[in-house]
């Protein structure tokens, strides 16, 4: 059985669209034919919420990240076929310091993961809390592949050389088989001027490191999320789910292509 393609979504920055990235691509794949887990790291639970899951009471990321439970214990289905989840609750919160005292901390996740090779997903998404720290160098040390969500009315490169450090410590002391990053624009709104100059900085600086696929601001993300149910299922053919199916494309490209050539 091969090996499912694990996928950070990171950004030190909240409110740049990270859950909403792992919500609607998982959603996106899954509904192509793809087997998909998701998993909420995040002890604000946006992505458990996001797709419509509101126990808090159910063992989940905390659990699998310090060993407590196995991954196939924590697993659940979504609504959509073909997307399961490990929840997230607030318990997540003590994590980072639990796992501070452990031996390997940096390493639990991918050991958790290692028994996904029997589930059969071909995608694992991750999806970060802004910051950091234990649990994202967690994500990173598990990952093939890291995407960075950038709001791009707040683009400032300093942030994102930040990100793509902390990337490249990881790849060196932790994960050197993790093989490449890219940076997704998120929340873009041409009516404001700044948006469509940021945009024109981010792709000159970056070139090839964004994705041409990008994602504009849709009040129907909003509304789907609260709602509990991907865009791409609510509001099929509306602008975000085009956008998002168009980067999900993309991305599939990018890391099959990367793993390929690897
Ligand atoms: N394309 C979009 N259009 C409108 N609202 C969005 C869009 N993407 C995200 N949001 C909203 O912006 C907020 C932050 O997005 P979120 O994905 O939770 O970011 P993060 O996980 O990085 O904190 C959320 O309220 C979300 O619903
Ligand atoms: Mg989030």
């Amino acid at each position: 059985m091969s090996k499912p393609i694990v996928i950070a979504v990171c950004n030190q920055k909240g409110g740049c669209g990270k859950t909403t990235t792992v919500a609607e691509t998982g959603a996106c794949l899954a509904m192509g034919g793809a087997k998909v887990l998701g998993i909420d790291l995040d002890h604000q639970c946006n992505y458990t919420e996001a797709l419509g899951h509101l126990d808090e009471e159910t063992p989940g990321a905390y659990e699998l990240l310090t060993g407590k439970k196995r991954l196939e214990e924590v697993v659940l289905e979504s609504k959509v076929q073909n997307l399961y989840f490990v929840p997230a609750s607030i318990d997540l919160s003590a994590a980072e310091s639990e796992l501070m005292g452990m031996i390997g901390r940096e390493h639990q996740l991918r050991i958790a993961l290692a028994s996904a090779m029997d589930g059969g997903y071909d995608y694992i998404l991750l999806d970060n809390p802004p910051n950091l720290g234990v649990v994202v160098m967690n994500a990173l040390t598990a990952a093939d592949f890291m995407v960075v969500p950038v709001q791009v009315y707040k683009f400032a490169r300093r942030g994102l050389d930040r990100i793509t450090n902390f990337y490249n410590n990881v790849k060196h002391f932790l994960n050197p088989d993790i093989k490449d990053w890219m940076v997704l624009p998120t929340l873009l709104d041409f009516r404001r001027e700044k948006d469509v100059i940021m945009l024109a900085k981010l792709r000159e600086q970056y070139g090839k490191k964004v994705f041409t696929s990008q994602i504009h601001v849709n009040s129907k993300i909003l509304e789907s999320q609260e709602v509990g149910s991907p865009v791409v299922v609510m509001d099929k053919h509306g602008a975000g789910a085009k956008q998002y199916k168009s980067f999900a494309c993309e991305l599939t490209k990018w890391v099959t292509g990367v793993g390929a050539a690897s």
